[in-house]
């Protein structure tokens, strides 16, 4: 049957950098709903300026419109076969807008929670860099690229920063993913449908995990 694997994980966890391994090597595509907010957040538009505060802030989305760009996005025909949900679901109210999606599909839900301690996300997130152009993650601390700060693919290429991936935003994420996404785990838990691999290796071997668990979820 097809499927929805969901990627969860605190931020900062790792969550980007094994979607785009499974989109990669399983032809499903990522759909990241912070990707989506922060190319929205782009434009010069009321709801622009809204994302901007929200997110800088370490807050989440309102719910309605959340589940607006899920809907949409996953309605397209690349969507058919599956999807990587990266960063969705993020509250109860997003969990069951997706059982009902899901439902209307056709598509089975695999939750894999990356599961790293709170204590080493923020050099993970404030050590973090990606290209603008092909969104490749690199990390100062654990994945520099060759030459520094310029993408490994792109060489003309400076890389970015995010504008959440600060100390103090930091903090509000983690608050804000402890208070309204942490409880979730219990619900795909209780359900069979949680599993946990050890996001503290080296990405491959976590990947190597997601790999089995979702090969074993038929
Ligand atoms: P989002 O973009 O989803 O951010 P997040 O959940 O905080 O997660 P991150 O992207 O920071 O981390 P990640 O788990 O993807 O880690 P990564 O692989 O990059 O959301 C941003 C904002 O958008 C939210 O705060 C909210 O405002 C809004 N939003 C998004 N979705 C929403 C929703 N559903 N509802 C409402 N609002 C929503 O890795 C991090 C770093 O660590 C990288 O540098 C990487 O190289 C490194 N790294 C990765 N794996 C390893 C490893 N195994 N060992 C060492 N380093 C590693
Ligand atoms: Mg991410």
């Amino acid at each position: 049957m097809s499927k929805i694997i969901i990627l969860m994980g605190a931020p900062g966890a790792g969550k980007g950098t094994q979607a785009r391994l499974l989109q990669e090597r399983q032809g499903l595509p990522q759909i990241s709903t912070g990707d989506m907010f922060r190319a929205l957040k782009e434009a010069q538009t009321p709801l622009a300026e809204e994302l901007r505060v929200i997110m800088n802030a370490g807050r989440l989305v309102p719910d309605e419109l959340t589940a607006r760009v899920v809907k949409e996005r996953t309605s397209q025909p690349d969507c058919r076969r599956g999807y990587i949900l990266d960063g969705f679901p993020r509250t109860t109210a997003q969990t069951e807008m997706l059982e009902e999606l899901a439902g209307e599909q056709g598509h089975q839900l695999v939750a894999v929670l990356v599961d790293v301690p709170f204590g080493m996300l923020e050099r993970r997130a404030t050590g973090r860099r990606h290209c603008p152009i092909c969104g490749e993650i690199y990390n100062v601390h654990f994945k520099p690229p060759a030459v520094d700060n310029t993408c490994d693919l792109h060489p003309d290429t400076q890389l970015r920063q995010r504008a959440d991936d600060n100390p103090e935003t930091m903090k509000q994420r983690l608050v804000t993913y402890e208070r309204d996404t942490q409880p979730l785990l219990d619900y795909y838990d209780r359900s069979g449908r949680l599993h946990r691999v050890d996001g503290t290796r080296d990405p491959k071997a976590i990947y190597a995990d997601i790999e089995r668990i979702v090969m074993a979820s038929e």
